[in-house]
């Protein structure tokens, strides 16, 4: 098993992230919270710890990673940014949005990472463990989320642990993710706003500081990583369930059927920020107790579309879709 190492205070995530920073800039591989989901950290400039991120997901095939920045000067220097790609990341960074845009011919990022794209994804992450790790290593960080591939996101530093074994060197362990969904991922093409993946920033803050609405993306094919079959437990999803049975565990939005024997709270107020911050946590427990239990699969309450509801909605959809069967997702 990996080594975990306690980033909750300002000391300990100092001495944590020297220890990051050695080991990202000597190639080695680093699990870190940011405020949406853990993620698998590598120098993004160096093509051998890339691919070993790639290997240690099992991903099958090389889907683009987000480069984590500190900050909008460091962006600049692997992206070009309109004027339209600059007021969004002053809004939004440090947060929950990454920008797909074009990639700069002296970015060094390594070409793995943007999978050969002429375009490049781009974060500032706000968590305080994430951005110190970044500052140590002093470069951007590929880091997808810190799952095997097509496993449901981790949200604590002891999922990582349990997908990832000892693959990553390191792990830093900041507590639970306070979004918990990952990132929302806009495209900016000119003056015109493609919506990638739904996520921890709802679209409706986006338009407002765009002053224009989100195309939602075509297909796959606009967002490669972004498969129908993703995030998925073993068990099976029966979505906008309002009357669950009793051989299945129930994700309950709002207040709970009471006596139903396997329910989790995904927000007894109806707050779609608290649900988002409770979902994957609560996929892997439901699932984890369908096994045990020997449950038919996982009931899910119906939870509205506004807000972070766009984007569990989106992951519950992906969780619940058809089995591709080759296990490709992110
Ligand atoms: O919140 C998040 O975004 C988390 C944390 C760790 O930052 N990261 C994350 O990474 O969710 P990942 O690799 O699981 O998902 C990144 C998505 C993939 O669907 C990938 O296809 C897409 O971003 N992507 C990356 N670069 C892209 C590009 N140049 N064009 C279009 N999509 C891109
Ligand atoms: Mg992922």
């Amino acid at each position: 098993m990996s080594e975990i190492v306690e980033a909750l205070t300002a000391a300990q995530t100092a001495r944590a992230a020297r220890r990051a920073g050695e080991i990202l800039r000597a190639g080695g591989l680093v699990g870190l919270p940011t405020e949406t989901v853990y993620g698998l950290a590598a120098d993004a400039t160096n093509d051998r710890a890339v691919a070993r991120v790639f290997e240690a997901k099992g991903r099958p095939a090389f889907n683009p990673l987000i480069a984590h920045v500190r900050d909008l000067d460091m962006a600049k220097a692997h992206a070009v940014f309109s004027p339209l790609a600059e007021r969004l990341a002053r809004a939004f960074w440090p947060g929950p949005l990454t920008l797909v845009l074009p990639r700069r011919a002296d970015s060094g990022v390594s070409l793995l990472a943007t999978a050969g794209l002429d375009t490049i994804a781009l974060r500032a992450p706000a968590h305080p463990a994430a951005r110190a790790a970044i500052e140590a290593a002093d470069r951007p960080l590929a880091a997808p989320s810190a799952n095997p591939s097509g496993a449901v996101s981790p949200t604590t530093a002891a999922h990582v642990a349990e997908g990832l074994g000892d693959r990553a060197d390191l792990i830093l362990d900041g507590g639970p993710c306070p979004v918990g969904i990952e990132s929302t991922i806009v495209k900016v093409e000119g003056e015109d706003l493609v919506l990638l993946r739904p996520g921890g920033v709802a679209r409706a803050a986006i338009e407002a500081v765009a002053g224009r609405p989100l195309r939602r993306a075509a297909g796959a094919v606009e967002a490669p990583g972004m498969l129908a079959s993703h995030y998925a437990p073993a068990a099976r999803l029966r979505l906008d369930v309002e009357t669950p049975r009793a051989d299945e565990a129930f994700l309950a939005f709002g207040a709970p059927p009471g006596d139903h024997p396997h329910t989790f709270l995904l927000s007894e107020a109806g707050d779609a920020v608290e649900a988002a911050a409770n979902l994957f946590a609560m996929l892997r427990a439901a699932d984890a107790l369908c096994r045990e239990k020997a449950l038919k699969g996982i009931a899910v309450a119906p939870i509205p579309a506004s807000g972070l509801g766009e984007a569990i909605n989106d992951r519950l959809a992906r969780a619940a879709a058809p089995r591709e069967g080759s296990g490709i997702g992110d």
